[in-house]
């Protein structure tokens, strides 16, 4: 039987961990399985935030069960109403018929649609307070990050912030539950993941988000992925990550994704690379978009400043990979990099061209002459490659100063 674990005087850990799902939404991998973080606060009355994916509903209620120790759940808290959060509601709602639910507007709404549950709902409104007894709540309403229900809670008596998808991580958390129990460093790329497959497309709202919390004295982040947040340097460290993210900010770093069905178009690709290196540019990331898991390579655009795309000509059209990966970028308005480009043909050119067309749709800085290769690598096409991967790197030099 598995426990609930404290994390703090009054406040209990009661997540699960999934091993076993090989995509979170059915989309973006999980190599390192994903947790459902659900948080229990007993006091005079007691709280639950968010529930879990109905799949782990069992060892869930256990935990909940053995925390509550016989003592009626007063409130379910829901920050989210996405089903890896709220899936495991109708069931708690069965088993826990007096249980209040609390949430805006628009959660109602979702709880009416997805669950069929209109009752026995406290709709609470912007910085409204629900005090518990020696704890008190205050709900901030974050639209669009990345649902628009979203919420976050905000307990004053020990400051802890209870935050949705936000700052969660992908990774189950082995062993120790807050970031003194473990090596936090191994979360931050599955952060980085997470945010730009899952939540990328809401940069402004997530903005909005931190200014609407920029007051707020955080000790502890309870987030509904990954480890709970409570070492302040991690605390600042897990809000510049966000803010950094939804601003569009990239490091100094290239990411070249390129399609390549025989190896001609990877070799100018390899060439650009080289040439980004020979000018001192330590961080080029190079991702094959046939093998490659779109969640990585979306994840190392985010990360870096400049961007080179190259395509071969497909059916009179965009290799479908790259095709794939333009359509994400996007979908998530990215804003602030520097884009190059390449491609190839066989026998009549269409790559170059519709890379062009989404350039010119994108707010993005276009670096360097785009070069367009005939069937294979020759001097010309080999200078242009190494021309234009020296006018990125200028590019990015540049911005050192
Ligand atoms: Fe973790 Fe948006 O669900």
């Amino acid at each position: 039987m598995l426990k609930p674990i404290q994390i703090k005087e009054d406040l209990y850990y009661i997540g699960v961990n999934d091993r076993t799902k090989a995509l979170f939404e059915n989309l973006w991998p999980l190599p390192k399985g994903v947790s459902y973080n659900s948080y229990l606060i007993l006091d005079e009355k007691t709280a639950l935030f968010d529930t879990v994916d109905v799949c782990y509903s069992d060892v869930f209620f256990q935990k909940l069960e053995t925390a509550l120790n016989g003592r009626p759940l007063d409130y379910l808290v829901i920050n989210h109403m996405e089903p890896d959060h709220s899936g495991s509601l109708g069931l708690l709602r069965s088993k826990y018929p007096n249980v209040e639910i609390v949430g805006n507007k628009r959660t109602a709404d979702m709880i009416a649609g997805f669950y069929n549950i209109t009752d026995n709902i406290k709709i609470i409104g912007d910085k409204e307070e629900l005090p518990l007894g020696k704890h008190n709540l205050v709900f901030y309403l974050t639209p669009m990050v990345h649902w628009p229900e979203t919420m976050m809670t905000y307990d004053t008596t020990d400051k802890i912030l209870f935050s949705g998808d936000a700052f969660g991580t992908f990774g189950t958390i082995d062993g120790g539950i807050t970031d003194r129990q473990l090596y936090p460093e191994r979360y931050y790329d599955e952060m980085i993941r997470y945010y730009s497959n899952v939540v990328g497309k809401f940069g402004s709202p997530v903005q909005k988000a931190l200014e609407k919390l920029s007051d707020l004295e955080i000790d502890y982040i309870c987030s509904t992925h990954g480890p709970t947040w409570t070492i302040p340097e991690q605390i600042q460290k897990v809000i510049s990550i966000y803010d950094k993210l939804s601003k569009y900010e990239g490091d100094e770093g290239v990411v070249i994704v390129y399609g390549s069905m025989y190896g001609n178009t990877e070799q100018m690709a390899e060439t650009i690379a080289h040439e980004l290196a020979m000018q001192g540019i330590k961080e080029v990331i190079m991702h094959n978009a046939s093998k490659r898991a779109h969640s990585y390579i979306i994840r190392d655009i985010f990360k870096y400043k400049g961007l080179i795309i190259g395509s071969p000509t497909y059916n009179n059209r965009l290799f479908p990979e790259i095709s794939a990966i333009l359509e994400k970028i996007e979908e998530r308005d990215m804003k602030n990099r520097y884009l190059s480009y390449f491609g190839s043909f066989t026998w009549a050119g269409a790559a170059v061209k519709r890379i062009g067309n989404f350039a010119e749709s994108t707010n993005f800085e276009i670096i360097g002459e785009p070069v367009e290769m005939k069937q294979s690598m020759n001097i010309p096409v080999y200078e242009a490659c190494v021309k234009l991967g020296k006018a990125m790197a200028d590019r990015l030099i540049q911005d050192r100063k």
